[in-house]
């Protein structure tokens, strides 16, 4: 593969990084200013970055081997470099000035699995130009401004919590965040688990599917709920006014913060004692179980793969709970296991996937 030198003509700057994540239970909720639990996985995107000595943005994708040229006539770029020029422009619009720049990126989040590709993407970038041009901006705002530029220039009405992972959560640990206050707390793993994420072969397109639509539901339910956002229902029956298929998206939202605000308090009963507490652990799955019911059922956002392969690791020996994560309508599945177990578990599962007739692909444990 051409290097940084070889493709620009000149020589890398500087560099940064920026992990993927895997959201253990909270989905949908972000939107909804609700509450979410993800984790840094071990997949990076790296992003170099240097002057440009021409009037234009270059950048270049080593996986997709693709070099994108930005000029003032022909803005608006697609595909990778959309994330990249969109980071760029909300710090322009923000007051900063950004230079032509010549970018390269590599990663090993995979792309449309759920991962947040983008948002590694984002934050990556946003780091390594906050370096490069000594932008006094924090991680906090590194992902706003990455939220901002999926939202203005990738089309998707995200919430926050991809960039916040992306930004501020490590692989040892879960993010708790409260996505309306952006309060968030690090707590460790449960002691005794460890996850397993296997993607099930199926890709999503985020933009192209029903995220926009969902949270459109989500805002169209809190109007006549006569609240700010679903956040601020705890008690799920409070939906039952609603028509269908309100009721249902609704229920999802406020069961799954409820789900969120249990676990992370198994969670911090754990750190308190450093006991390994077997029923806790089995209750975290059941969460994580009920989760995936929700958003199957209530949601609507699960397809056949995912239900199978969730079905598959709820069933197995070791799994104390599983359920697709990301957005849903594909990309990978989650799942809570007994420690030192997570290789076995994955390749048997692998193998009977394979022979119900789909192909998945084992993301965590990472496989050097
Ligand atoms: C995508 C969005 C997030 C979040 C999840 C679903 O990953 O980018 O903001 O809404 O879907 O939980």
């Amino acid at each position: 593969m051409p290097n940084f030198e070889q493709i620009f003509g000149v020589p890398q700057q500087t560099q940064a990084s920026a992990p993927g994540r895997v959201n253990l239970l909270g989905e949908h909720t972000d939107y909804n200013d609700g509450f979410v639990l993800p984790t840094a996985i071990p997949q990076r995107t790296i992003v170099g970055l240097g002057y440009s000595s021409d009037s234009q943005h270059h950048f270049y994708s080593q996986e997709l081997d693709q070099k994108v040229s930005i000029s003032e006539k022909n803005g608006n770029p697609e595909g990778f470099a959309s994330y990249i020029f969109g980071c760029i422009q909300v710090l322009e619009r923000d007051g900063y000035q950004i230079p032509p720049l010549n970018l390269y990126v590599t990663s090993s989040v995979p792309m449309g699995s759920g991962l947040s590709s983008s948002a590694a993407l984002e934050v990556a970038t946003l780091r390594g130009l906050r370096q490069l041009l000594n932008l006094n901006i924090d991680d906090i705002q590194i992902a706003q401004f990455g939220q901002q530029a999926e939202i203005q220039y990738a089309g998707v009405q995200c919430g926050i919590m991809d960039q916040m992972a992306s930004s501020l959560a490590d692989t040892n640990s879960m993010l708790f965040l409260d996505t309306r206050t952006l309060e968030r707390r690090v707590l460790p793993f449960p002691a005794g688990a460890e996850i397993l994420v296997i993607d099930s072969g199926v890709p999503r397109t985020l933009a192209g599917s029903g995220y926009n639509q969902r949270r459109a539901e989500c805002e169209a339910a809190a109007r006549l709920l006569q609240v700010k956002a679903l956040r601020d229902i705890a008690d799920p029956h409070a939906v039952e006014i609603l028509p269908e298929p309100l009721r249902r998206r609704a229920r999802h939202v406020i069961t799954e913060n409820n789900r969120v605000l249990e676990a992370v308090k198994i969670v911090e009963t754990f750190h308190q004692t450093s006991l390994h507490d077997e029923t806790s652990l089995h209750r975290f799955g059941e969460l994580m179980n009920a989760s995936h019911a929700s958003l199957r059922d209530d949601y609507e956002v699960s397809v056949p793969a995912l239900d199978t392969l969730v079905a598959m690791l709820q069933e197995t020996p070791g799994v104390f709970g599983a359920r697709l994560t990301g957005a849903g309508f594909g990309g990978a599945c989650v799942a809570l296991v007994e420690e030192g177990k997570a290789d076995g578990i994955a390749s048997n599962i692998l193998t009977r996937y394979e022979n119900a007739g789909y192909k998945g692909n084992i993301l965590v444990p990472e496989i050097p």
